[in-house]
């Protein structure tokens, strides 16, 4: 429906005064004034805050804020393998590090309670794939060799590593890229050994996305839904940040789109249901956990998988990170809206929860116990590499919250 806009010279000459929108007092017009829901508010500090930098000409990946200025590396500079350690190459074919014994570069953490087997937990992804520069400053990804890829246990009460789980070539490939992780410790899961599991999002920009499941008691790992359709990154998807058409522009390289797959991961309060989808689709999918768990020996598990997708629908806009809640919502990060949005499995519909002008990629939050939910800030749409080498991104970066409604809080698994 299209009204047409018929302007007479007659109507021109009734404007009186000039309202603009930095001068909008004598507006009568409805103001979209760029947020809604509760007030954000600017933290910096709350317990102890990990920095993950996805490597890189950093010296470390790993970080702990020490105050409000400053971090230092986590657990020790030692464990963050040196810039020029970070890649390699054979026959020409560059590779990341395989060393499984330090850090390469990490691209995000989880924190789990302590249990009478096991301290509070730092749980680190490596991707074992950093960002390198050549000599004129363009950015590249060289291939992940085993080793380098890992999920590493740190106890937050010696910060000392206590275990890690690397992945043979044929479950993380070489084009695999570890982007997000979720934990489910019941004793009883099916096709686990009773030590828990751990769900990893392969994002692999590449094209070959899927969930990486970990037994962490046995240290099996094993695919499921790689390159299902709800995985795949979205067909030349175009977002819009802050009203600007996004493509990226990396330098030494053509222009083209967001290239990343599978994202944003869920599991619902009762571990029966992992909620995804990738960061340039708009649209989220379900499948139950147990077909994510089913081991390769059954040969229908990658179709039963495929059949037990579910899709809920469009929910308006690109996601990346997800988060859940108490009261078994889905919260879905919303660049493109400078918002969270929250899906409700009760009626089926993607709601808007909040909204702000300071949200600029919200990248990764997280629900504390105090009922907040914490979400980290970081300008990515403005970083050097998706710009061609310029950084338009203000400093600091930042950590935001508000409080969730209705005493929603942390899922507390009962097994953890
Ligand atoms: C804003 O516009 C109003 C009239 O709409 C005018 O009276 C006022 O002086 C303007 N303020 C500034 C700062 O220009
Ligand atoms: C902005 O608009 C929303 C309605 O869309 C309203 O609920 C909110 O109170 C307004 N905020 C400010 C700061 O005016
Ligand atoms: C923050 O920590 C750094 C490093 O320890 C120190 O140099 C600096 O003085 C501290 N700043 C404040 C405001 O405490
Ligand atoms: C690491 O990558 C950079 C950038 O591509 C390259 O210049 C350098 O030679 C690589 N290092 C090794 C040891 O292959
Ligand atoms: C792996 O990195 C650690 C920490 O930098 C170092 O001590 C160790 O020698 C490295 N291992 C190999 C095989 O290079
Ligand atoms: C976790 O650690 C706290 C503080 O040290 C302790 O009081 C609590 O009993 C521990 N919980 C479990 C389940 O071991
Ligand atoms: C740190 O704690 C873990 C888990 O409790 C334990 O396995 C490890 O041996 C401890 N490491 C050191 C250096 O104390
Ligand atoms: C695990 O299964 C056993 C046997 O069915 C049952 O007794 C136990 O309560 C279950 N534990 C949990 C945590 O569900
Ligand atoms: C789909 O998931 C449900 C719930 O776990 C299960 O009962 C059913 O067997 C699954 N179907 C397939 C085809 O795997
Ligand atoms: C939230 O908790 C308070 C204090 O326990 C209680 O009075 C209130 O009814 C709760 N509200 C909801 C919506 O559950």
């Amino acid at each position: 429906m299209a009204a047409r806009i018929l302007i007479s010279l007659l109507t021109a000459s009734l404007v009186t005064s000039q309202v603009t929108f930095q001068n909008s007092t004598g507006t009568k017009l409805r103001v979209d004034n760029g947020t809604y829901g509760p007030p954000i508010e600017e933290v910096h500090y709350y317990g102890r805050i990990f920095t993950t930098y996805t490597r890189g000409s950093y010296d470390y990946t790993l970080g702990v804020v020490v105050n409000e200025t400053a971090e230092t590396p986590y657990p020790s500079a030692e464990l963050n393998l040196p810039p020029d350690q970070l890649n390699t190459s054979w026959n020409g074919i560059p590779f990341g590090s395989g060393n499984a014994s330090a850090f390469i570069s990490v691209q995000a953490v989880y924190i789990t309670s302590n249990t009478s087997s096991r301290p509070e937990t730092l749980w680190a992804i490596d991707t074992g794939r950093p960002t390198v520069h050549n000599a004129q400053g363009d950015p590249s990804m060289p291939y992940a060799q085993p080793g380098g890829p890992k999920l590493v246990a740190i106890s937050l009460a010696n910060n000392s590593i206590y275990q890690t789980y690397t992945f043979p070539a044929s479950v993380h490939y070489p084009d695999s890229y570890l982007n997000d992780l979720r934990f489910d410790f019941n004793p009883n899961l099916t096709d686990t050994s009773g030590a828990g599991v751990a769900y990893l999002v392969d994002s692999s920009n590449e094209g070959r996305p899927g969930f990486i499941m970990v037994d962490l008691g046995t240290g099996d790992s094993w695919r499921r839904l790689t390159q299902d359709a709800s995985v795949l990154r979205g067909e030349n998807d175009v977002p819009s940040y802050q009203g600007h058409p996004f493509y990226l522009r990396q330098s030494g390289m053509p222009i083209t789109w967001q290239q990343e797959g599978l994202d944003g991961i869920q599991l619902t309060p009762d571990g029966e249901t992992m909620y995804y989808s990738p960061l340039s689709q708009r649209t989220l999918y379900s499948i139950p956990t147990r077909n994510l768990r089913t081991r390769d020996t059954d040969p229908l598990a990658e179709l039963n998988a495929h059949a037990n997708v579910s899709s809920h629908g469009q929910r308006g806009g690109d996601a990346n990170g997800f988060e859940g809640d108490s009261n078994g919502l889905i919260y879905q990060l919303m660049p493109e809206h400078n918002a969270i949005y929250y899906y409700d499995p009760r009626d089926g519909q993607t709601h808007g929860f909040v909204r702000d002008p300071r949200i600029i990629w919200p990248d990764g939050a997280s629900v504390g116990a105090d009922g907040y939910i914490y979400m980290n800030i970081n300008q990515l749409p403005y970083q050097p590499d998706w710009n061609d080498g310029v950084d338009g991104r203000t400093y600091p970066g930042a950590v935001l919250r508000c409080k969730l409604p209705e005493n929603r809080t942390k899922i507390r698994s009962l097994y953890e």
